[in-house]
């Protein structure tokens, strides 16, 4: 690794900035939220055989890829590339990514600044600011912009400080006690009366529905949402790892922490539904539809730690605060995909490029928020649901088709003198050329 480029300076750095990446508003807000709008138990089903089959194997794609290359996405492509076709094909697949990533960025940007007022509203309520307060967690213009300003400021912020000042050292503590804060709420809502219809939902798959086209189009998507896949960012966060390294267990390792993340998340959100429902708040209109969309989590949790009387605004404050932290982890791992691309390809300086290209991202939420439910659904679908599978997809395409199987086998390899006997070694690099772009191409050939 060369020193210039920087690079994660530990093993447990690099698990928890690719873990940083991976968990955020996926796991806590949208899980839950496509949890409960596709069917319960029957999404967490497909979604964890989906995680493991399809988006475990391309992770370990992008992430081999990006410790070959040693560098952005097109350029460590490019590097495997050998004919004229191939380096222009490497160029769509790695600039597809990074266009996904800023997309994604965009609106998860506006998300995160919605988490960060519920993070400040308990502060204001103790204060007795209760106007102040409502304003914080109502929906208008004015709080949607100032808080993704917010929120991309300090993104910019990271960024500009580059590998490990900034991104390895944001991403440590956050996750013990995130899963620490999950737990004590699970257990919490255990006690409350309605919450054991909401396990049977949550736990208790209706197995007619694993095949319904809907349902598998959006737990593929949020599967690879959920890793990060397809926008580039691993692909980069694989270069910033040493060649000593273990990467097939590390990959495994970032997979279930955040699996596991999001599955508690659903254990606690989908319950918690059916807690507020039984206390007579709002959730599901007379058809079974959930009214809130993607507010779910926004209406549940703020009910929930409402019954918890003055502790709840403590519990309310620590849980959007390690939300804001979860999602900042995420959100730079976006930034960097195309500031990493810009400084070495165009050789202008980190800070710069991080400036010019968070400020273009920032323009981009502006209109989402002045047009928030139709250009947020519209740009949500098209880069998560169709942008990263597809960019996954041909990131295996490449691992499998173009870049010599020698030299796959050597990056394996390195760091890893036992790999030879494993499964992995046995079973991925076909797995990979074969069974996983023709499952992913399948489930959008049935969902169409
Ligand atoms: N994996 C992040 C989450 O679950 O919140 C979202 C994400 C991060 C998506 C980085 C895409 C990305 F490039």
């Amino acid at each position: 690794m060369s020193v210039s480029r920087g690079g994660f300076s530990s093993r447990m750095g690099f698990i928890l900035a690719a873990a940083g990446s991976a968990v955020g508003l996926g796991n806590i807000w949208g899980f839950p939220t496509q949890t409960a709008s596709n069917g319960g138990a029957a999404f967490v089903l497909v979604y964890l055989v989906l995680a493991f089959c399809l988006a475990y194997p391309a992770f370990m794609a992008e992430l081999l890829i990006g410790r070959y290359g040693q560098a952005n996405a097109v350029t460590s492509m490019q590097k495997m590339s050998h004919k004229l076709w191939q380096k222009r094909f490497a160029f769509l697949v790695g600039f597809g990514g990074i266009i996904c990533a800023a997309l994604i960025l965009s609106f998860y940007g506006i998300i995160a600044g919605w988490m960060m007022s519920y993070a400040i509203e308990p502060i204001m309520s103790l204060m007795g600011m209760t106007d102040a307060a409502n304003w914080l967690v109502t929906q208008s213009l004015a709080r949607n912009f100032i808080f993704t300003a917010l929120f991309m400021l300090l993104t910019i912020f990271i960024i500009r400080r580059g590998v490990e000042q900034g991104i390895e050292k944001w991403s440590k503590r956050l996750m013990p006690m995130l899963i620490g804060l999950l737990i004590l709420l699970i257990i919490y809502v255990f006690t409350l009366d309605g919450s054991r219809e909401g396990f049977a939902a949550y736990l208790n798959p209706d197995i007619s529905r694993v095949f319904e086209p809907d349902l598998l189009i959006s737990a593929l998507g949020q599967a690879f949402f959920s890793l990060s896949l397809g926008t580039s960012v691993m692909v980069i966060y694989g270069s910033y790892i040493s060649k000593k390294e273990n990467l097939v267990s590390l990959g495994a390792q970032v997979t279930l922490i955040d699996v596991s993340i999001a599955f508690l998340a659903g254990l606690l959100i989908i319950p918690a539904m059916y807690v507020a429902q039984a206390q007579g708040v709002a959730i599901f209109a007379e058809d079974g539809s959930l009214i809130s969309g993607s507010n779910l989590v926004f209406t549940v949790l703020p009910s929930l730690f409402s019954g918890m009387g003055m502790v709840g605004l403590f519990v309310a404050f620590g849980f959007f605060v390690l939300m804001s932290i979860a999602a900042l982890t995420s959100s730079i791992s976006m930034l960097e995909a195309p500031v990493s691309f810009i400084v070495e390809r165009k050789g202008l300086p980190r800070e710069k490029a991080t400036t010019y290209i968070g400020i273009g991202i920032f323009c981009l939420s502006t209109l989402i928020v002045f047009n928030i439910s139709f250009m947020l659904d519209f740009i949500a679908i098209l880069a998560t649901q169709y942008g990263q599978p597809i960019i996954a997809m041909l990131c295996c395409v490449f691992v499998g088709w173009i870049w010599q199987r020698s030299e796959v086998l050597a990056e394996i390899k390195q760091g890893h003198d036992t790999v030879e006997h494993s499964f992995f070694w046995k079973v991925w690099p076909w797995y990979t050329k074969f069974i996983c772009p023709s499952a992913i191409a399948l489930v959008f050939w049935h969902s169409l």
